[in-house]
């Protein structure tokens, strides 16, 4: 299979791969698996007192594609703010890196581990 550029450049320098304090009140923590594959994502989100996400990080086992959809998310959930997150599709992830349709799941994954990191945030900051 052809991997498009941008897939490539992030699999081979993938941005922002870490992890944040999963403790720590303004971070946010998804993990989600992918059942058509097994991969899992672990994608973080740390938030700052104006509701802006200042910080993102991820680990991804799993193909080149979803380590790239990964990568791309961190980058563009900077500056965000939640709800500007929550829209984040995974057809805006799968048309920047020029995904095949069988590797549109990745995105997928990426889609839902923002989703995830985001409820795990809020329900943090619920039990403030
Ligand atoms: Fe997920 Fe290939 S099927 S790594
Ligand atoms: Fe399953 Fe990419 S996440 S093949």
């Amino acid at each position: 299979m052809a991997y498009s550029d941008k897939v490539i450049d992030h699999y081979e320098n993938p941005r922002n791969v870490g992890s944040l304090d999963k403790n720590a009140k303004n971070v946010g923590t998804g993990m989600v698996g992918a059942p058509a594959c097994g991969d899992v994502m672990r994608l973080q989100i740390q938030v700052g007192d104006d509701g802006i996400i200042e910080d993102a990080k991820f680990k991804t086992y799993g193909c080149g594609s979803a380590i790239a959809s990964s990568s791309l998310v961190t980058e563009w959930l900077k500056g965000k703010t939640i709800d500007e997150a929550r829209a984040i599709k995974n057809l805006d992830i799968a048309q920047e890196l020029a995904l095949p349709p069988v590797k549109v799941h990745c995105s997928v994954l990426a889609e839902d581990a923002i989703k995830a990191a985001i409820e795990d945030y809020q329900a943090k900051s619920a039990i403030a």
